[in-house]
């Protein structure tokens, strides 16, 4: 068995382990520092702010009462992350958020694209190696799928074609992180494809930040309904789904941040049969935009201004998690609902709208 090839000892609750997070400051990162840390864990996080802003540190602090060490250096940067690890010879695990995920863009920027993620992973598993650090969990995406002929989709499911440099850098990085853990065994990782994560913290303290016109639904309908857009436009109605819009599994980040804790701890605990692992997170259940935009209304008792337009040229028709394997073998499932993610969006929006990330805020 390749887990008794390396002497990881299993986790007491009394240690306290210590992690790097790549992208930390960022949507899904910085809520799993959150839960990483109220679950016992020490946190050292690297981003270079291409895509967050360092008050997020301290909102992180105030809900955890804990302070993180913070690297403001580029993952691409070797001498960075080995001054990191050799700072910090403790660390046990490394969760690799720090990725550009903009659809479009990627498909203009194609380098950028394949420079920033594929260039990523690869230096930090190369830094990894040589430091000894034995464990990964990798952020993936329900987009390795594409259109699964058959739903909900399993982790075995077919992956597709790419259809943009961005999801090509996801299904690139699986195989990577696949073929470099096959030659060493006594190394473990997992990938975890999201599905669609939106919401934010119920403080409101930590939430998503985009910068400029956001792409993803979420955002764009909390911006929408706070009043910097006229009105959302709905990417088609034509689908063949009951109400004719696309169907999606949304996934309230809080409940994806502490899927992370849960796969950590059973790669600390060497719980699972092999050392690399793919798991789907998601809540298991589609919902259409309409129904997205009704869950909003009916939550915040905001009237959203929308218009059917258009399909969005690469956008699939529907797709939803089968969450059986997280369940049955990590024991994890996602706990809230569509309105609590809507609920909360809207609070963060509000939050935002009110108190803007200040100078002071800075760490
Ligand atoms: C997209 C990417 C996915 C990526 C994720 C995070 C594809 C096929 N999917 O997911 O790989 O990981 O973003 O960046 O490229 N919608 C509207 N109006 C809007 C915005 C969205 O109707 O203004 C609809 C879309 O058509 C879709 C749903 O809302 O049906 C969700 O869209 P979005 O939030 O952008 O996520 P995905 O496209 O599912």
């Amino acid at each position: 068995d390749h887990r008794d090839l390396h002497s990881f000892p299993t986790r007491r609750s009394s240690d306290l382990m210590k992690v790097l997070i790549t992208g930390g400051t960022g949507f899904i990162g910085s809520h799993t520092v959150v839960s990483l840390q109220e679950q016992g864990f020490e946190v050292v996080i690297v981003d270079n702010l291409s895509n967050s802003d360092s008050a997020v540190l301290n909102r992180i602090a105030k809900i955890t009462g804990k302070e993180s060490y913070f690297y403001c250096e580029d993952i691409c940067n070797r001498d960075a992350l080995k001054n990191i690890f050799s700072e910090h010879q403790d660390i046990v695990a490394v969760i690799h958020f720090a990725a550009f995920k903009a659809v479009g863009e990627s498909v203009e920027q194609p380098l950028k694209y394949y420079h920033n993620n594929i260039t990523g992973l690869v230096s930090l598993l190369e830094e990894m190696k040589s430091a000894r650090i034995p464990n990964i969990i990798f952020s993936s995406s329900a987009t390795v799928y594409g259109q699964p002929e058959n739903l909900p989709a399993t982790e075995d499911s077919p992956v597709l074609p790419a259809t943009s440099p961005y999801g090509n850098t996801k299904q690139i990085n699986e195989q990577i992180l696949r073929d470099f853990l096959l030659v060493n065994q006594d190394l473990k990782g997992i990938s975890l494809r999201y599905f669609n994560p939106i919401g934010a913290h119920p403080g409101g303290l930590i939430g998503e930040l985009p910068i400029g016109t956001p792409n993803n639904l979420m955002p764009f309908i909390t911006q929408t309904a706070i009043g910097k857009h006229a009105e959302l436009k709905v990417f088609g109605n034509d689908y063949n789904t009951p109400d004719g819009t696309a169907i999606r599994d949304y996934i309230h980040v809080v409940d994806l941040a502490e899927a992370h804790v849960v796969a950590m701890n059973a790669l600390l605990n060497n719980s699972l049969k092999e050392n690399y692992s793919v798991f789907n997170l998601g809540t298991g259940n589609g919902f259409s935009v309409l129904e997205v935009i009704q869950s909003f209304e009916k939550t915040t008792g905001v009237k959203l201004p929308y218009r059917i337009v258009e399909r969005r040229p690469g956008d699939v028709e529907q797709i939803y998690a089968s969450t059986k394997l997280a369940n049955e073998v990590l024991g994890w499932k996602a706990k809230y609902s569509l309105d609590d993610m809507t609920l909360s969006a809207w609070n963060w929006e509000k939050r935002l709208s009110e108190q803007h990330f200040s100078y002071d805020d800075k760490v």
